[in-house]
């Protein structure tokens, strides 16, 4: 079934922004209300009240609240960028291709002309679980490459967002980021704050600031993702039409090696830095037992976040610093399309860090 007008002529322009007070989400709802979009959020607790966004809270675990909660509600795009994390990634597909089918079956007969999903380079990579293992695609990812041979929540999100569209008519994109450099408090998976945070314990005790990855991540190319970036490439193909129905790559549009990095963020902190010497040295590990540390550190600084397990996300970093191979991105495939932003990286970081000690999450 396909809707025989053009929806946005009928409605006015609603964005409706699915996982808004994540790392992700959060930047969008920045960026959308930045260029006047009125904004729907939705996430089970709400975000900060700011004008022109309303907060629509609900479990897309349950399709029944999905379609209460939207039933009154007219988005024209959609923006989905919440995940569930599960132990397994065949709890994963379960869960996360579920949250994504309820939520489009919640806006079936309303006028959405397009749907943008996150997703990330675990698209090239691999699931967690079996990360980087096996035959895998030479660097830099190209889109065009094919499924690895191992099963993925992105590519049963995909599925999910593939079938919707044709059955109801609307426009897609795939967003397949790095990891992503952004402001969130308590979220999954978050490199900045959890760096911020390790660089702040470790200065607190007159400990160096170790990098706690593989030689491979110290020595060769790598890039990120700006939140900020992100938004805007989400923004751009949800709103050009040469732009539907593909699937892009975002990073920053620069590669750095982590023993240039390492060096730059420790002096922004203040503190000394060591880099790989033989072997990951992971987080989990050296931060482990900490939370009274920073309680103390917290108090003494007058910070806004005591919780520890709220401020570092450290299984998440030891994972993307210690992967044994190299990870870099084309992007060529969005600027031929006229997608041309860019960020510096460590720009993206140190803005990053202003803000969260603006914030008082860190000293
Ligand atoms: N973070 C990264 O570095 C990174 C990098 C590349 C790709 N990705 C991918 O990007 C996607 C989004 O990840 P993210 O890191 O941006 O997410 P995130 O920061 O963890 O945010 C998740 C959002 O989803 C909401 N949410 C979670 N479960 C929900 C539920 N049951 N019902 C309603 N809302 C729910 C959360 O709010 P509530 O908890 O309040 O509901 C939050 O707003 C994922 O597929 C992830 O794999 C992330």
């Amino acid at each position: 079934m396909t809707t025989d007008h053009s929806p946005a002529d009928i409605h006015p322009r609603t964005a409706l922004v699915v996982g808004a007070t994540g790392i992700a989400g959060s930047a969008l709802v920045e960026k959308l209300t930045a260029e006047g979009w009125p904004v729907l959020a939705l996430s089970r607790r709400p975000g900060v009240t700011q004008e022109g966004v309303r907060w629509l809270s609900a479990d897309l675990t349950s399709a029944e609240a999905l379609a209460a909660v939207l039933a009154p509600e007219h988005p024209t795009h959609v923006f989905f960028t919440a995940w569930s994390r599960r132990d397994t990634e065949e709890e994963n597909i379960e869960v996360n291709a579920a949250m994504l089918r309820d939520l489009l079956a919640a806006l079936r007969g309303k006028p959405v002309a397009h749907v943008a999903l996150m997703t990330g380079l675990k698209h090239y990579l691999g699931p967690f679980e079996a990360y980087a293992a096996g035959e895998m695609a030479d660097t830099p990812f190209h889109e065009e490459e094919p499924r690895l041979p191992v099963r993925n929540f992105y590519y049963a999100q995909e599925d999910e967002l593939f079938a919707a569209a044709a059955e109801q008519g609307f426009t897609w994109s795939v967003h397949r980021a790095h990891t992503v450099i952004g402001h969130a408090v308590g979220n999954a998976m978050n490199m900045g704050l959890t760096l911020a945070t390790q660089a702040a314990l470790c200065r607190d005790a007159g400990e160096p600031f170790v990098f706690p990855g593989s030689e491979t991540q110290w020595n060769g190319l790598t890039d990120m993702t700006d939140a900020g970036l992100l938004a805007e490439h989400m923004l751009w193909a949800s709103t050009t039409p040469g732009a539907a129905d593909e699937a892009f790559n975002i990073v920053n549009g620069d590669v750095f090696r982590w023993r240039w990095m390492w060096p730059q963020l420790a002096a922004w902190f203040g503190v000394d830095w060591e880099g790989y010497d033989g072997a990951p040295r992971p987080l989990e590990q050296a931060m482990a037992g900490r939370q009274e540390q920073w309680a103390d550190l917290a108090g003494r600084h007058g910070l806004a976040e005591l919780r520890l397990d709220r401020m570092a996300s450290w299984w998440h970093t030891d994972s993307d610093l210690g992967r044994g191979i190299e990870v870099v991105t084309d992007m060529g495939k969005s600027r031929v399309a006229g997608f041309t932003g860019y960020r510096r990286t460590l720009d993206a970081f140190t803005t990053l860090f202003e803000r969260y000690r603006a914030e008082k999450l860190i000293p």
